[in-house]
């Protein structure tokens, strides 16, 4: 990015000239030029970030305290919570801070969609996105394990056992995950190394989006080019670091709220039951974050087709790009499409319903009607509505609908800033 910015101290000059950190940051993250018309939704980007960092934090510390051991684990989880010196506040920072973590990503998707973000040219920041979402559901499904209570034990269960559906390789390759004949101490080592190593990985992808991000430059609710260099952007600082500040405390209090008053409410009771692979518990449910995905594995009768149907439902968000034909980006010009976006989104959390359902009579019936309209809605709807939809004229710069003078707006949207 380009920027007219100089280092003023003598050492911030000395390092800038050898390495020029401090012009790259004030580019990026003050200069940078940001629509004036953000809303509220376009803060939760800021407020991922934070998670991740919290996540990284928080585990460090926990990971000293921790043992990977299928003997030790499940004590050296009561013993931060007991003993360790705000031990239990750490713990319940980093599970609800999962839980966080995944409301802000749900929040963050469910505005690109309607906004059309992932449309050209912000393609690669989409998928980017889509790749961070998936290593953010192994961590957390890795994560989950670590305690090794009932639900860790019967979860890690259930979902290597789907490995097993491959066929021909299958059993081997599942005995090669567990390091072993069950799910025990190899497989609980390994997860704790990966549950470590991942969201460095993810930190790299964030990088990754961001700088995707700052080339195009920000989409925004009217989902129209602004003109850069116009009055239609507003430098990122003070402007959005305000905005976004102010959006991250709402978001801390809840946060707050879920850690000092009810820390496990969701999570689950059998977690509290150290792992006992003779007993399998009455039903097995992940994570709350988890289940429209885990509804969509059981909606098929066949294991191999679960397992396809549901890495499916995440594959299929990286084509988005292309499956939405229309040249509009956001819902607000398109009235067609925006009743789709309710129902796809009322749909997403009746399989999150369903999946916290036992697997059986009309839930399954249910499950799997909600599963073809999840797949029918990316595969048949979008394509066609690109074609059939009248959409709506669309204003001819982003001040337009704010200032209702379209004369002045036209002004407004070619003057110098
Ligand atoms: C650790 C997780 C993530 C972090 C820290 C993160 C961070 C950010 C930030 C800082 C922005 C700019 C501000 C904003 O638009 O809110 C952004 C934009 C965006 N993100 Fe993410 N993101 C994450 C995950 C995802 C995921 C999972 C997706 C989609 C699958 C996604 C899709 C997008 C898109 C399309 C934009 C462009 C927004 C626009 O200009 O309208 N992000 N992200």
């Amino acid at each position: 990015m380009s920027t007219d910015y100089k280092p003023q101290s003598a050492v911030a000059k000395w390092i800038d000239k050898r390495l020029p950190l401090i012009t790259l940051f004030n580019g990026h993250l003050m200069q940078y030029p940001t629509p004036k018309n953000l809303n509220y939704w376009w803060t939760f980007g800021g407020i991922l970030t934070f998670c991740l960092v919290t996540q990284i934090i928080t585990g460090l510390v926990l990971a000293m305290h921790y043992i990977a051991d299928a003997d030790l684990a499940f004590s050296s989880v009561e013993h931060i919570m007991r003993d360790v010196n705000y031990g239990w506040f750490l713990r319940y920072i980093h599970a609800n801070g999962a839980s966080m973590f995944f409301i802000a990503v749900y929040i963050h998707m469910a505005r690109s969609l309607f906004y059309g973000s992932y449309k050209e040219p912000r393609e690669l920041i989409w998928i980017i996105g889509v790749f961070i979402f998936l290593l953010m559901i192994a961590t957390a499904f890795m994560g989950y394990v670590l305690p090794w209570g009932q639900m860790s034990f019967w979860g890690a269960t259930v979902i290597t056992n789907l490995f097993s559906a491959i066929p021909v390789f299958g059993e081997s390759i599942t005995n090669w995950l567990w390091g072993g004949y069950s799910v025990g101490s190899p497989l609980l080592t390994r997860f704790f190394t990966l549950h470590y190593l991942l969201p460095f990985l993810i930190f790299g992808l964030v990088i990754l989006h961001v700088w995707a991000l700052h080339v195009p430059g920000n989409n925004n609710p009217e989902g129209i080019d602004v003109v850069q260099g116009s009055q239609d952007t507003v430098p990122f600082h003070p402007h959005y670091v305000v905005k976004d500040v102010f959006a991250l405390l709402v978001f801390m209090i809840i946060f707050a709220g879920f850690v000092f008053f009810t820390p496990n409410l969701l999570g689950h009771t059998d977690n509290y039951i150290q792992a006992n692979p003779l007993q399998t518990p009455e039903h097995i449910v992940p994570e709350w974050y988890f289940l429209p995905f885990y509804a969509i594995l059981r909606a098929i009768p066949d294991k191999l087709g679960g397992v396809i149907m549901m890495v499916s439902a995440i594959a299929i968000l990286a084509f988005l790009p292309w499956l939405d034909t229309s040249k509009v980006r956001s819902a607000k010009y398109r009235p067609l499409f925006r009743q789709f976006y309710w129902i796809f989104l009322a749909n997403f959390l009746l399989l999150g319903y369903l999946g916290a359902q036992p697997a059986e009579g009309i839930y399954v019936i249910i499950s799997r009607i909600a599963t073809i309209y999840y797949f029918v809605h990316f595969i048949i709807i979008l394509p066609v509505l690109g074609f059939v939809e009248k959409t709506k004229p669309l204003p001819k710069s982003i001040s337009e609908p704010v200032l209702n003078d379209k004369e002045r707006a036209a002004k407004a949207a070619t003057a110098p800033a």
